[in-house]
């Protein structure tokens, strides 16, 4: 029995030494952790128990049959963070580049399965260069394996990828299908095809970090929904996010215990400028009525005229989706729409209720926008919006203009509770162009047309730039002080807590894509 003990402990050191220690050694030297080193930071002490570690690849062309690592690349399992269940693989570059091969793919496969039929998180550290040259189809085989599942688990339990190496060709294409892609700046990067691809076919001269880097996944596709300094900040922030998830989506993400203090805040009242023009940090707001230090923004640098992210609010996780004045004024654009939908679809399916703030002037007018589409992308978010049956509740903190006050969760698709600040103004559009349009004659006859638009921009602003009248149509629930905002919140979120919602019987809805 001794030797049978030593032969099974000879095999797990080997498995635990990965590529060997050269390529660990040149992982460190490029400033990345390991794969096991990875899960051992990410997960609680102990808690991870691997599956597959044996497991080999069976290919024999180009003398493969030579080359084997217990693992294959992937070290797949399962364990704890805070306490909660989740799956997990992280690919080992240190064996052939963390490619994936058939058998790679089926250790993935086998733990998405388990993390689906268990209902626990699905984590993914991607570090690879790609599908296992030596392998062809089989290996293509196996990425078409794991989207079919991304795509079965998509909605049912929460999937999470972390980028920490090299993704590229058809590998990106599992994380863009989880739920959130986090990526570590520098080390990672992700693309459908390499800068010498890219040489040959368009002759564009671009580096990686360039063409599929963090920040450029970060700013500018928004593949990337939030970034990190290092793998380590990557594990930390991915733990706190999954903090304000549930399992699955039979649960509600849990509640953190929640003293009442702090209900009132004055800060709050001091925020909107007097000059309708002038603009100001949304985070000021959000930082105001939410539990403290507990905003954890998604996509910060992508489609900055809209914020989105998880807070607590009285212990309560919830999503906010919030204009942000700072930028383009708050007005929506196709990106800020795509971002605020997908982000509001995320929350629907994972119970999480949802705070909007309001103060949207319209959809970003020229060429530009109509040319790619707002209509179509716009309509994105009210769909995503009219469609969501978890608790929904506005507070329009400045300017609810045009179109954009219906998308923005207006009472008119399906928000539970809707309230404004009495600086709200809620309209057609601003008095300025308002007046230039139905005061146009007068204006024009008038000795003096400055003094006249004045005169009938007052007079438009005094009727309609303001929340009364759209409270008196119970379009809204309750003009709030904004210092009592945090209160009104958290007791409309508990009186919400049941809500049941029918759906029309479908298959799913057509939502414009
Ligand atoms: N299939 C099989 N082995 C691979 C591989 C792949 N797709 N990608 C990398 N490897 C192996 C390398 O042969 C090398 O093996 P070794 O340790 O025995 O020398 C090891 O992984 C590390 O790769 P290396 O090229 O030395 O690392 P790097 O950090 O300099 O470069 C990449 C990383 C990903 C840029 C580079 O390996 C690469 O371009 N790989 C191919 C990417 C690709 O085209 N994939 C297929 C399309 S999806």
């Amino acid at each position: 029995m001794q030797d049978k003990i030593k032969t099974l402990n000879d095999k797990i050191a080997e498995a635990h030494l990965g590529g060997g220690i050269k390529r660990i050694a040149k992982q460190h030297s490029n400033k990345k952790l390991t794969a096991r080193e990875r899960i051992d930071y990410l997960m609680d002490e102990g808690s991870f128990e691997e599956i597959g570690m044996l497991v080999t690849h069976r290919t024999t062309d180009f003398g493969m049959e030579n080359e084997m690592y217990y693992g294959d690349g992937v070290i797949t399992g399962y364990g704890t963070i805070n306490g909660r269940l989740v799956y997990i693989f992280a690919q080992d570059f240190t064996v052939f580049g963390g490619s994936l091969s058939e058998t790679h793919a089926e250790k993935i496969c086998k733990i998405m399965d388990m993390a689906v039929k268990m209902g626990a998180p699905m984590i993914g550290l991607n570090d690879s260069g790609g599908a296992r040259i030596q392998e062809g189809v089989r290996s293509l085989g196996g990425y078409a394996d794991i989207f079919y599942r991304n795509v079965q688990a998509s909605g049912v339990i929460p999937q999470i990828s972390a980028i920490m190496g090299p993704c590229a060709g058809g590998a990106v294409y599992s994380p863009a299908m989880t739920d959130f892609t986090m990526m570590v700046e520098d080390t990672s990067y992700m693309f459908v095809t390499g800068p010498n691809v890219v040489k040959t076919v368009t002759n564009e001269s671009v580096t990686s970090e360039e063409l599929g880097g963090a920040g450029t996944h970060s700013a500018k596709s928004g593949v990337a929904h939030c970034t990190s300094a290092n793998d380590l900040v990557c594990l930390e922030d991915l733990k706190r996010l999954l903090g304000y998830l549930p399992q699955n989506n039979r649960e509600k993400p849990n509640n953190l215990p929640y003293e009442l203090k702090d209900e009132i805040r004055d800060e709050l009242a001091n925020i909107i400028p007097d000059n309708p023009n002038k603009p100001y940090d949304m985070h000021s707001v959000i930082c105001g009525i939410i539990d403290e230090d507990s905003f954890f923004e998604i996509h910060k640098n992508y489609a900055e005229n809209i914020l989105v992210g998880f807070a607590r609010l009285g212990g309560r996780s919830i999503g906010i989706v919030a204009n942000q004045p700072m930028f383009l004024a708050g007005c929506l654009d196709v990106n800020s729409s795509k971002k605020a939908a997908r982000f509001t679809r995320f929350c629907d399916a994972f119970n999480i209720p949802l705070l909007v703030l309001v103060d949207v002037p319209g959809f970003l007018p020229g060429t530009d926008q109509e040319w790619n589409g707002i209509i179509v992308h716009g309509a994105k978010l009210l769909y995503a919006l009219s469609e969501a049956t978890v608790p929904r509740v506005t507070v329009i903190t400045r300017k609810a203009y045009g179109g954009a006050y219906d998308v923005m969760n207006s009472k008119h698709i399906g928000a539970d509770m809707n309230f404004a600040w009495p600086s709200a103004e809620i309209a057609v559009m601003g008095a300025k162009g308002a007046s230039e349009i139905i005061f146009k004659k007068e204006i024009h006859e008038a000795e003096d047309h400055e003094a006249k638009l004045l005169e009938k921009e007052a007079e438009y602003a005094d009727l309609f730039a303001n929340p009364y009248t759209a409270a008196q149509r119970g379009f809204i629930d309750e003009v709030i002080l904004p210092q009592d905002t945090r209160r009104k919140l958290i007791k409309a979120f508990s009186m919400l807590e049941n809500k049941a919602s029918v759906v029309p019987n479908r298959k799913h809805g057509n939502i414009p894509l």
